[in-house]
């Protein structure tokens, strides 16, 4: 069910982490889907309704920054430095874990992956528990992540009791994951925090761009985020291609190919990345369901949270490569 993200409701959702069930709720970057993370009853929960698989491990969304020290060991000093400046914020950040995490958590890894989400519902949810909450994005495996509580609802609304309506993501794409776990930090997610910034905080940061469908590291899934209709990339030799389709077409600022489309969607008029950012998954949501045959987006520049957009692109052309 849709509530208003209200003292009242929140405080209902918070019963239900402390119950073992799960929730919805909005963070800046995507909304998520969660459960206590220290009760794999709940936890187990969140891998069945999204058919996730138990590889794949879960952040654990925390309300302040102290509770770093609860969780996780080994502290690099330039993880103070991030979290001083960006936490609350899209960066999660891979550490070696505390056992008070349970295993499932992180799927029988030593590390745990944590972040302070920069949103008051996220946060009163986790205050009004008392309970660190392991979310994953609230969708279904592989498909596309929800920026809107009605993403959500369509995907998952028979699934999950309450789902808490705080309106859009205002970042639109999943925080931005640095693992510390080796000798330097390693890029294992490019999202919703531009590494340029990050690496002006703590220097170079290497980013392994191998993709694998079992992967050591996780997060590095080839195909990923895609809509449920095939999508390509916006060329000319794609729109020669595909002619006798019906195409649904997502530019960056405007079209300047010879051709019309029966659907036409602007991620940032202006050229904005951030404003691309926040429309990218809500326009692929809105193409997925209209009468076409393929979504054709342009390619955007991989600088700012253009990096972002083109990591979730790629990964949903992938899937129908
Ligand atoms: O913005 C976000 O990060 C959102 C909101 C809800 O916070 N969450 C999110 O979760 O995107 P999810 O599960 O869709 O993506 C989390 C990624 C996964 O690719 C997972 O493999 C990686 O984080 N991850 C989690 N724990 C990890 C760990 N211990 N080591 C390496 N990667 C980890
Ligand atoms: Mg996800």
């Amino acid at each position: 069910m849709l509530l208003e993200a209200n003292n009242k409701n929140i405080k209902l959702a918070a019963k239900l982490i402390n119950d073992g069930d799960v929730v919805a709720f909005p963070t800046e970057t995507v909304y998520g889907l969660g459960a206590d993370a220290l009760n794999p009853k709940g936890v187990i929960k969140i891998f069945e309704i999204k058919k996730r698989p138990r590889f794949n491990p879960l952040i654990v969304h925390i309300a302040n920054k102290e509770a770093i020290k609860e969780f996780s060991r080994k502290h690099d000093p330039r993880i103070f430095d991030l979290i001083k400046e960006f936490w609350p914020g899209p960066l999660t950040l891979v550490l070696k874990k505390k056992k008070i995490i349970p295993d499932i958590v992180t799927a029988g890894n030593d590390t745990v992956a944590l972040r302070m989400p920069n949103h008051k519902v996220a946060l009163k949810l986790i205050e009004y528990s008392g309970k660190p909450i392991a979310a994953p994005s609230a969708n279904s495996f592989g498909f596309l992540s929800p920026t809107d509580p009605q993403h959500v609802e369509k995907q998952l609304g028979e699934k999950i009791k309450i789902i808490l309506d705080g309106g859009r993501s205002n970042v639109g794409v999943e925080s931005t994951i640095i693992s510390f776990v080796g000798k330097d930090p390693v890029l294992l997610r490019p999202g919703g925090l531009p590494v340029e910034i990050i690496e002006s905080v703590i220097g170079k940061i290497n980013f392994s761009e191998e993709y694998s469908d079992k992967p050591i590291s996780p997060g590095q899934l080839r195909s990923h985020y895609a809509p449920k209709i095939p999508i390509g990339f916006l060329t000319e030799t794609s729109i020669r291609k595909n002619s006798d389709k019906k195409i649904g077409a997502l530019f960056f600022k405007e079209n300047l190919f010879d051709s019309v489309f029966v659907y036409e969607k602007f991620l940032s008029p202006s050229g904005d990345l951030n404003e691309a950012a926040v429309n990218f998954f809500k326009y692929l949501h809105e193409l997925e369901n209209k009468d076409i045959d393929i979504i054709l987006c342009e390619k955007l520049p991989k600088k700012g949270l253009g990096f972002a957009i083109m990591d979730r692109l790629q990964k949903a052309v992938n899937k129908y490569l």
